[in-house]
């Protein structure tokens, strides 16, 4: 079974991006885009983070659309604060209910306030303004670890034809057992890996040219164009419940939409994963440009 789509909406509330040179996606082209992507996106991820992206959505999508809204709890928000942010994401989104509710920094799950901090998030299901429960990570094993301490249901890590550590470790397929929807993001590593050559990284990545001058070879010599290398390769990850994309413009979306509809591949990745500095691949340690990380 492969992954179903989920749309990021970083793009929509900041100018975010590692390859970005639009900035912000303005509000027409959301509307368009969540017009294209109707019927064939399950999910929207998004965060109170993401500067205006929640009231642009509320904004924007009518009464009746079927999307799944995934939101998050912002970093250094306690226990006790849990419900108030939660009431502000539903006012924005314009909604009663959202389907998942992820942490969006786990630090506070792993430390003194934990346990309160993971009831307010049970108090939030129960009283059925989330379906869902659970974690945003950089790394596979911060969301095992945290699974022996709390039954999270739901988690978004990154995931790419680059970065394979989630399924390399085998952390993925332990979460699946336990019952945990995973999603991946970042399947472009926030649009790098969608360059046609290294030259054209931006400067904050050039210490690592040579991970993706690698990357480029092998994808070059397996003859598979940017795009088709990070659909076919995400496409092909069925014990992933969904992969969410990020896009600017609907040229993007309909070019993606294109390739997931054809792509079949039945590929070894595996020789394109990074798996020496694979510290270059968390955006946390790439030096910011004077944009807002998401
Ligand atoms: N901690 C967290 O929870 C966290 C962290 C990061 C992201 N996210 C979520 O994940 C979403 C995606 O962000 P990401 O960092 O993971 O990005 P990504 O999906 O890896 O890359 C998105 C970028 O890829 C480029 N792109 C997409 N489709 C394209 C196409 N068809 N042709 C050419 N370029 C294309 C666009 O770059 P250009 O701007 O160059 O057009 C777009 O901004 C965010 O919106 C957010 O919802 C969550």
């Amino acid at each position: 079974m492969k992954p179903a789509l989920a749309l990021g909406t970083a793009q929509f509330g900041l100018a975010y991006g590692a390859t970005n040179t639009h900035g912000q996606v303005s509000p027409d082209t959301v509307a368009a885009l969540l017009n294209a992507v109707k019927g064939t996106v399950a999910y929207l991820d998004t965060a109170p983070a993401y500067g205006t992206a929640e009231s642009i959505l509320g904004a924007t999508l009518s009464p009746d659309h079927t999307f799944k809204i995934i939101t998050k709890i912002p970093a250094g928000i306690n226990s006790m604060s849990v419900a108030a942010t939660l009431e502000k994401s539903l006012e924005s989104l314009r909604v009663s209910q959202v389907y998942g509710l992820l942490l969006h920094d786990t630090a506070g799950l792993l430390g003194a306030d934990g346990d309160a901090l993971w009831h307010a998030l049970e108090l939030a299901q129960t009283s059925g303004l989330v379906k869902k429960i659970g974690v945003s990570v950089y790394d596979a094993e911060t969301a095992l670890r945290l699974l022996r301490r709390y039954p999270i249901k739901l988690v978004q890590l990154p995931c790419s034809v680059l970065d394979q550590r989630a399924l390399t470790s085998g952390a993925l397929h332990a979460m699946v057992q336990q019952g945990v929807e995973v999603h991946a993001r970042s399947i472009f590593l926030q649009g790098t890996l969608l360059l046609e050559n290294a030259a054209a990284l931006p400067p904050q990545l050039r210490p690592h040219q040579q991970i993706f001058d690698r990357y480029i070879e092998k994808r070059g010599a397996a003859q598979l164009s940017p795009l088709s290398a990070c659909v076919d390769f995400i496409k092909a990850q069925s014990a992933l419940a969904a992969a969410v994309i990020g896009l600017t413009n609907l040229q993007e979306w309909q070019d993606l939409k294109q390739q997931w509809s054809t792509a079949t591949s039945k590929r070894d990745w595996t020789p394109f994963a990074e798996t020496g500095n694979t510290a270059a691949l968390d955006p946390r340690t790439w030096p910011q440009p004077v944009k807002v990380a998401a």
